[in-house]
């Protein structure tokens, strides 16, 4: 079932997530929501805050090419835990702030550990899009969106854009 998407500026953006206990059917359910939400805004990341549901989980699929299968990824607690010092510059944006982008620099690679949806304990090292992404995501079940990374200046001009596109769409 498709979820609706918060937009920023929303509190349950900013809380910090809890982790997720162990793995039940509906969280399994709950996966599903969030890549077929992903899948159909479309975005290549969810956090789970951003449809309202504030536990560590966050679902990825950063395949882009056309002709490709996609990776579905759903992580639950998923933990960084090495970081390279060589970084990445990529433009980001995010399903909760709408056509706006702009340049984050973050880790290049990180190494990654997480609970799988049967519960299993995995890991793995992540570079370029995959890396930015997941870094992305990992932040957002910390309250972090992409523009905290950015100047005062720049990240309240987005608010405020965001603020009026609320202001549009609960008018109707
Ligand atoms: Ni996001």
């Amino acid at each position: 079932m498709k979820r609706s998407i918060l937009i920023h500026p929303d509190p349950r953006l900013k809380k910090v997530c809890v982790p997720v206990a162990d793995v039940s059917d509906d969280l399994r359910i709950l996966a599903d929501d969030m890549l077929e939400t992903m899948y159909d805004a479309p975005g290549i990341g969810l956090a789970a805050p951003q449809i309202g549901i504030l536990q560590r989980i966050i679902a990825m699929d950063c395949v882009k090419e056309d002709g490709v299968a996609g990776r579905p990824l759903v992580m639950f607690n998923p933990q960084i835990v090495a970081a390279s010092e060589e970084t990445n510059v990529y433009e980001e944006g995010c399903l909760s702030i709408p056509e706006q982008y702009a340049e984050v620099t973050r880790p290049k690679v990180v190494e990654v550990e997480w609970m799988d949806r049967d519960g299993k304990a995995q890991s793995e090292t992540f570079d370029g899009l995959w890396a930015t992404c997941v870094q992305h995501e990992i932040d957002h079940l910390n309250g972090k969106l992409f523009i905290d990374h950015l100047k005062p200046l720049k990240r309240q001009m987005i608010t405020r854009k965001m603020q009026k596109l609320k202001r549009e769409r609960a008018r109707g």
